[in-house]
């Protein structure tokens, strides 16, 4: 399907945005593997968590679903999980393939893990080297590559591993693994990366420390369930913040988003551009903090971005593209090299979705000058990225013609219902049959 944007007038609004993809993923797999009942409220039924809870109860644990965003999981224990029938497929989903990888790397059971022609494409090595060391055995296609053949069976071991990519998937893979490993593990991150490993964890009683850059945990740790309240998706507000600060006078309040400082990058880069974005009712979630996030349209004005802020707002910089090609003068974009390993490279989507409107976009190897301009219309690809078909929809709500964004599945990923939700606050956006 694609989606049909008109021009269109954002109006005033209090609105949710579904749940945090990486805690839901978070909250399967170490519920899964705690001792007793974790509930999970608020829940993302994105189609990557979805395959994920999918993964879970192929090996063996019982997840009740009494509403829709509720979950009732019924951890086996760490050594509970049992061997899967058939090949885990985890859709388009790397933080699934990462996190699983680490999980069943200290597993009595061989595993196979699999996923759509995206994630089969997407670089594991990351993973498979550290995991080795620490005593697994993983097999991938020859140039790094999903499928990953999963031994079981093997002891693990405690390592020291100084993370050479920015990754919080690649961390939680190596301290998933930490747990089955005999001795302390511990992990170096060349940056901060988002933390919800570390704290989910800790609400489940395992001892984690954290000193600078290196969280170090000791193996064998038992888990016991909890509720966790998921924060609304901070990355999926960011299409609303951004739809808001470039609307003509719209006002919005977004409720219970995550706010975990790990991840409010986005939120520095728009401030610094003028983005009128504030945080009210600041509380916790458990052991994540949260706030309600009131935007107002805002005058954007360009400039150098802060490469210190990547890591803390890695999947916002489709958003930031956008904002970036609405706002007065240039913006430069640099440290960018991760995204062209994300769903797609969303360095060369965005330029190539930007130019089509456009846009005088200048790509660089990590990164891309964004000249402000105005968004002709036109039809743009998605990519098969959820993010980037988001991010160009939003631009189509300030268009001097109507923009169409091919082939827009994708979004149900992580951000079901994000057309009504578009469409609610003033949006004219259209889901309509791609053409042959
Ligand atoms: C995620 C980590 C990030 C992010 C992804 C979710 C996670 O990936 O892009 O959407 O939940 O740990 P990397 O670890 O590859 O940076």
């Amino acid at each position: 399907m694609d989606f049909k944007v008109v021009p269109s007038t954002l109006r005033d609004a209090r609105v949710t945005v579904p749940g945090d993809k990486s805690i839901s993923h978070r909250s399967l797999m170490l519920g899964s593997i705690a001792e007793g009942r974790t509930e999970v409220i608020g829940f993302l039924t994105g189609d990557d968590c979805l395959a994920t809870a999918a993964a879970m109860r192929s090996l063996g644990v019982t997840i009740e679903q009494p509403s829709a965003t509720e979950l009732l999981i019924n951890g086996v224990g760490l050594d509970g999980l049992r061997a899967p029938a058939s090949d885990l497929d985890l859709g388009n989903s790397g933080t699934a393939m990462r996190l699983m990888a680490g999980l069943l790397s200290g597993q009595a059971f061989s595993s196979v893990l699999t996923g759509d022609a995206s994630l089969t494409s997407r670089p594991m090595g990351r993973i498979i080297k550290p995991l080795t060391r620490m005593g697994a055995a993983i097999e991938s296609d020859c140039d790094g590559t999903p499928p990953l053949q999963i031994s079981g069976g093997l002891q693990l071991r405690g390592i020291h591993y100084d993370l050479p990519v920015a990754s919080a998937q690649a961390k939680s893979a190596i301290l998933l693994a930490g747990l089955y490993a005999d001795g302390t593990t511990s992990v170096t991150e060349p940056a901060i990366t988002r933390d919800h490993t570390e704290r989910m964890l800790r609400s489940m009683g395992a001892s984690v420390a954290s000193s600078g850059a290196t969280i170090s945990m000791a193996g064998g740790q038992p888990l016991r369930g909890c509720q966790v309240q998921v924060p609304a998706d901070l990355s999926s507000a960011t299409f609303i913040i951004l739809g808001t600060l470039l609307s003509q006078d719209a006002d919005i309040l977004i409720e219970n988003v995550g706010v975990n400082p790990t991840r409010t990058g986005v939120l520095d880069i728009l401030q610094g551009m003028g983005g009128d974005i504030r945080l009210e009712n600041p509380r916790l979630f458990g052991d994540e903090p949260v706030a309600d996030i009131r935007v107002r349209a805002s005058r954007l004005q360009g400039g150098p971005v802060d490469p210190s802020l990547v890591s803390l707002a890695i999947d916002e910089f489709p958003a930031l593209f956008v904002a970036a090609a609405a706002a007065s003068g240039r913006s430069t974009f640099t440290g960018l090299e991760e995204l062209r390993v994300k769903e797609s490279d969303r360095i060369a989507a965005m330029a190539d979705g930007l130019r089509r409107l456009g846009i005088k976009v200048d790509e660089t190897p990590d990164g891309a000058v964004v000249h402000g301009g105005r968004f002709a219309g036109g039809e743009v690809a998605s990519y098969d990225d959820h993010r980037v078909a988001m991010a160009l929809a939003v631009a189509g709500t300030i268009a001097d013609d109507a923009v169409v964004v091919n082939d827009v599945d994708n979004v149900d990923t992580s951000f079901p219902g994000f057309r009504d939700l578009l469409v609610r606050i003033g949006a004219n956006v259209e889901l309509v049959q791609e053409k042959e």
